[in-house]
């Protein structure tokens, strides 16, 4: 009887490597591969570039594959004690680091019947890193980023975002990675925020930069990022010119708008009730949400409606009438806003909105409630969330404190140790030598 081979992989973008190890494989047996879902990929690296179904297909058509299953989980021990594979075959990479763990869980599994693990040498020259940073050169198209958001929904208990607000910011968040507890994490997208763009422009955020203007900013950061971006349409405007803004936006290849229910002239929502500000009533903003559904396009932008009856004191019953409201009208996702210090009020809306029988994607920004945490915001059932004003806010005291030692020395020597060097700054984007 042919002897059973087992082999995890992700698969997104294959190279001389996966087919080493499936060719190795295929002289011990009958190999099968557990193709590892989006989910289980994104629970420790980023999202793959493929589809789990396209995935399988390529690998279902590789020589040698006898049958794809599919793995749910980083850890391999439920797909192993299901098949009781004779051998398990693996690349010899994965001895240190996040995967020394779920090895070991491997070794002991297979000793469970007399199963055996084979570490294939791991073939140099060529990796999928290699081949993910290729790939970030070439970019990505408008219609590839704007699905990344729905499919980060799938697979992310929290997608999570923070706001950029020009080409360099963009850099940061597509970027910026670390290592927590040996798991890599990174912002999953941008939050394009009408406050930090008119900030960043020097003018107050009432919507009296346009949306020709903010197109110019969107423009910079879809240039030299990949990752999805949510725009803060701020009150989205009349409705007869919302519709023009949608279209924009998915031309762009950005994946959802944020529209708030005010009507009037728009003032920040941490203003609260110390400023004039008026809340639309649940029947116009409706037909505005509406207005924007048939007007687009593709079938994946989101309208994400933004509820502001916490902000404007109405209370959270007043908020969950307005969002089941809005998801009738045809809301792709609520975004409950508070200026309070304490999440308490966000919680209250979170424990009514689980309640709903008709549910879309639950976006937080937790600008003032800040101590919450993420894992919080996940067991209140929160599906996004939104850092929307931490990059401008803590560059500009940065930039007026070298200003002011500028000044004050009639030099720069003495704010040197707060900058970054001038070498560092000519490299940082690359290209320039
Ligand atoms: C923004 O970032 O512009 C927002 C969030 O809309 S808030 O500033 O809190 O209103
Ligand atoms: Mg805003």
């Amino acid at each position: 009887m042919n002897k059973k081979v087992y082999v995890g992989m992700s698969a997104d973008l294959i190279h001389p490597g996966h087919l080493n190890i499936i060719n190795e494989a295929r002289k011990l047996g009958e190999v099968t591969i557990g193709l590892l879902t989006d989910k289980a990929i994104a629970s420790y690296k980023r999202l793959p570039f493929l589809t789990y179904d396209q995935r399988k297909i390529i690998i279902e058509n590789i020589k040698g594959v006898y049958k794809v299953i599919p793995q749910e989980t980083l850890d391999y021990v439920e797909n192993l004690k299901m098949l009781k594979p004779d051998y398990v075959v693996h690349g010899d990479d994965w001895k240190k680091g996040v995967q020394s763990q779920t090895r070991q869980r491997v070794i002991d599994t297979l000793a469970e019947w007399g199963g055996e693990l084979v570490e294939v040498e791991y073939t140099k020259g060529i990796s999928s890193t290699q081949l993910n940073m290729g790939m970030k050169e070439i970019g990505t198209t408008p219609e590839i980023r704007m699905q990344r958001l729905k499919r980060l929904l799938e697979v992310k208990p929290l997608v999570r975002l923070i706001e950029a607000h020009n080409g360099l910011t963009g850099l940061i968040v597509e970027n910026l990675k670390i290592e927590k507890d040996g798991v890599p994490k990174e912002f999953d997208g941008m939050w394009l925020s009408s406050l930090t763009d008119s900030t960043a422009k020097g003018k107050p955020d009432i919507e009296a930069v346009d949306v020709t203007a903010r197109m110019q900013t969107l423009n910079d950061i879809v240039e030299v990022t990949t990752k999805p971006i949510i725009y803060d349409g701020d009150t989205g405007g009349r409705a007869e010119h919302f519709v023009f803004t949608v279209k924009t936006l998915e031309r762009l290849g950005v994946s959802a708008v944020i529209i708030e229910d005010k009507i009037g002239l728009k003032k920040n929502s941490l203003f609260g009730t110390d400023v004039e500000q008026s809340q639309d009533t649940p029947e116009n903003f409706s037909i505005k949400i509406s207005a924007g559904k048939r007007s687009q396009i593709t079938k994946d932008f989101m309208i994400i409606a933004r509820v502001e009856s916490l902000i404007l004191g109405k209370g959270v019953d007043d908020a969950l009438l307005r969002a089941k409201a809005y998801i009738e009208a045809g809301a792709d996702g609520i975004m409950i806003h508070s200026k309070e210090k304490s999440p308490e009020e966000i919680l209250k809306f979170c424990e009514g909105y689980k309640k709903f029988e008709s549910k879309v994607p639950l976006v937080a920004v937790p600008s003032s409630y800040n101590v919450i945490t993420e894992k919080e915001l996940i067991e209140a059932g929160v599906n996004i969330v939104i850092y929307a004003n931490q990059l401008l806010r803590s560059a500009y005291p940065a930039m007026l404190e070298t200003a002011k030692s500028i000044l004050e020395n009639e030099r720069s020597f003495e704010a040197d140790n707060k900058m970054m060097p001038i070498n560092e700054i000519l490299n940082l984007i690359p290209g320039g030598k």
